[in-house]
């Protein structure tokens, strides 16, 4: 059978000529970058054939126009080439899947953790069985329960049951009885024992966070983080959508995925903490509503489909076991509720954290991602939408645009005289590409410096030799070949700049519009949340006007607000409340619906701050 070699992994896979060649490197493990799932849009999946056995397959039209002039280097589209023949494929620097930085911590905005967790160590002294009257171990611990604390006849399920005997009759005096809501027993552990676990998750898209919490002192024992595995099958919620309604089984393949990411990061987080993952007693679980679908195993069939309605919206506990996670065995597992198809808990969670919803000072919350999900308001009333702000905040369509990963530009300065640039890279490494605070602040740099005007065309003017006509029109070169990783210039392009325009539009308009519904209101602090919102300098933001109130409002970065958001629900029940409460009161706008969106999107497109903006406009 012909079999394809990837280099520089020196990994080999058998071809029998049905699938491309992006199939293959899934299923080869390589790490390839498909940012459109294989749409043959994004052309970020580039792969250069080295040596072939046979003929290649002709390329096609739409293939060499998503390559541009990669195609006369050699290179090609790895999720439209398909190859009968052996071969070995390089997969060039600049297409590699690199480990993305991932944001873990909350910041002094987060709101401050009070101690109220769901299950709680309960000890007694159950009295030893009597010869004169059977009385079941089960009822011994029950009448012991009820004397000492009131709590009458808690349910046991049968996993509780199976270590009730030889608890009760350790060598230890009495047993610690884990009890939940006062109304469930999830487990059992001989003598006293002050300490219980839990672990709070945050399910992004593109990243997962664990935080193993110690329930009782409120203390963080571990936090790990990993990609989300569902990458492979695409960058975006809708890809994935796509995928599980165009496969077979789709939806249990990406299900199983996620669930093994988070039984990986149980695994670590205990062994770091020194505990076993079957002494976690409870979990909670925050993300957008495609993750919290897939996750559960609920069809996301509708979620892209007006009105985007999600499978439901409530909050919900199911038991660990029947989700797959690997925890205690009775433990339970609770999902923060849903808004809207594309306003999940993970938003319901950032209010949560940052105290949003109990402000009285007129908040504007940005969470930016492929979707940019807004809330504004305080505590009086709030009002929340979710842009299509598209992947460039992630550094999709961006031709040099990749994620927050090594080599990755985060921050640049250009010379305003000699226009010069000067770069802060990602590990100090060697530039590769840039991430989305890197394209904002090259953007912003570039306004500042002149050389992108109010309608967001270079200035053509300008005498360097960084300006200059490449295959989609002008751009600007960032990094020489040189100086680069991938030792091709780094450029700046028009198709970029109007990309970020685009997304930054969607941003500025979804929140003008949410903020005219308060008259009279001015917004006085802006909160951005996620690595993206932690990273992106708000003068930058400001410069390319990403959203508005610069002027007014105070921007703060807040850190991964979603992950703290779900440890207070882990650490608070009354959290939970509070999230299913606010979660019916925030309201939700679709704004695909208004014409006054259109209305702003169209107007948001201009950079105010550029050189020419009070001349031309
Ligand atoms: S063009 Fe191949 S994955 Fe996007």
């Amino acid at each position: 059978m012909p079999r394809i070699t990837f280099s520089p992994f020196e990994k080999t896979i058998d071809i029998d000529g049905s699938r491309n060649i992006l199939q293959l490197a899934r299923e080869a493990g390589i790490p390839l970058q498909s940012t459109c799932g294989g749409k043959k849009i994004c052309g970020k999946c580039k792969v250069v054939i080295k040596k072939t056995d046979g003929p290649l397959p002709p390329s096609s039209a739409r293939e060499q126009k998503v390559l541009g002039g990669y195609s006369e280097k050699g290179y090609r589209l790895a999720c439209e080439t398909v190859l009968s023949h052996g071969a070995v494929i390089r997969i060039p620097e600049e297409s590699r899947l690199k480990p993305q930085v991932i944001l873990t911590s909350d910041t002094e905005h987060s709101y401050p953790v009070r101690l109220r967790p769901n299950v709680s160590p309960h000890y007694v002294e159950v009295s030893p069985p009597v010869l004169d009257s059977v009385i079941a171990d089960r009822q011994r611990l029950l009448i012991a329960l009820e004397k000492t604390y009131g709590i009458r006849r808690p349910a046991l399920d049968p996993f509780v049951l199976r270590k009730l005997p030889h608890t009760l009759r350790s060598d230890r005096e009495g047993v610690t009885v884990a009890i939940r809501s006062k109304d469930e027993i999830i487990d059992l552990y001989p003598g006293r024992r002050d300490s219980l676990f839990g672990v709070a998750f945050d399910v992004g898209t593109t990243t997962v966070v664990a935080f193993l919490m110690d329930l009782i002192t409120g203390d963080r024992l571990s936090v790990k983080s990993a990609m989300n595995p569902q990458i492979a099958i695409g960058d975006d919620v809708i890809t994935r959508i796509a995928f599980c309604r165009e496969n077979t089984g789709g939806l249990e393949k990406l299900r199983i995925s996620i669930v093994e990411c988070l039984n990986a990061l149980i695994a670590e987080a205990a062994a770091e903490a020194g505990i076993d993952p079957d002494e976690i007693v409870e979990a909670t679980v925050v993300g957008n509503t495609a993750m919290h679908h897939l996750f559960v195993g609920l069809d996301p069939h509708y979620l892209p489909m007006a009105p985007y309605p999600p499978v439901l919206q409530e909050s919900q506990d199911y038991k660990a076991r029947d989700l797959g996670l690997n925890i205690g065995a009775s433990a339970y597992v609770h999902l923060l509720p849903l808004k809207a198809g594309f306003v999940g808990s993970d938003i319901i969670a950032c209010i949560l954290a940052t105290g949003l919803h109990r402000s009285k000072i007129p908040t504007l919350l940005i969470d930016l991602g492929t979707n940019g999900e807004i809330v504004f308001g305080n505590k009086n009333r709030m009002l929340c939408c979710s842009t299509a702000a598209g992947p460039a905040f992630e550094g999709g369509h961006i031709r040099w645009g990749m994620r927050a990963s090594s080599g990755a530009i985060e921050r640049l300065k250009i010379d305003q005289e000699m226009l010069d640039v000067r770069w802060e890279t990602i590990y100090d490494q060697r530039p590769s590409g840039l991430c989305g605070s890197g394209i904002i602040s090259a953007i912003a740099e570039m306004i500042r410096a002149g050389i992108i005007l109010g309608r967001g065309n270079f200035d053509k003017g300008l005498q360097t030799p960084r300006l200059r006509d490449g295959e989609d029109g002008p751009e600007f070169v960032l990094v020489w070949a040189s100086e680069a990783a991938t030792k091709q210039d780094i450029v700046i392009t028009q198709k970029d700049v109007a990309a970020m325009q685009m997304a930054k539009a969607a941003v500025n308009a979804g929140a003008t519009l949410l903020m005219e519904q308060f008259e009279g209101e001015e917004v006085e602090r802006i909160l951005l949340a996620g690595a993206f919102g932690n990273y992106v300098d708000p003068e930058d933001a400001c410069t390319i006007d990403l959203f508005p109130g610069c002027l007014t409002a105070k921007v703060v970065g807040v850190g991964n607000a979603a992950g703290h958001g779900s440890c207070l629900a882990l650490l608070d029940k009354n959290k939970r409340k509070e999230a299913e409460r606010l979660a019916q009161k925030i309201e939700y706008r679709e704004l695909a619906a208004t014409t006054r969106f259109k209305e702003l999107f169209v107007s948001s497109m201009f950079f105010t701050s550029a050189r020419d903006f009070e001349d031309v406009f």
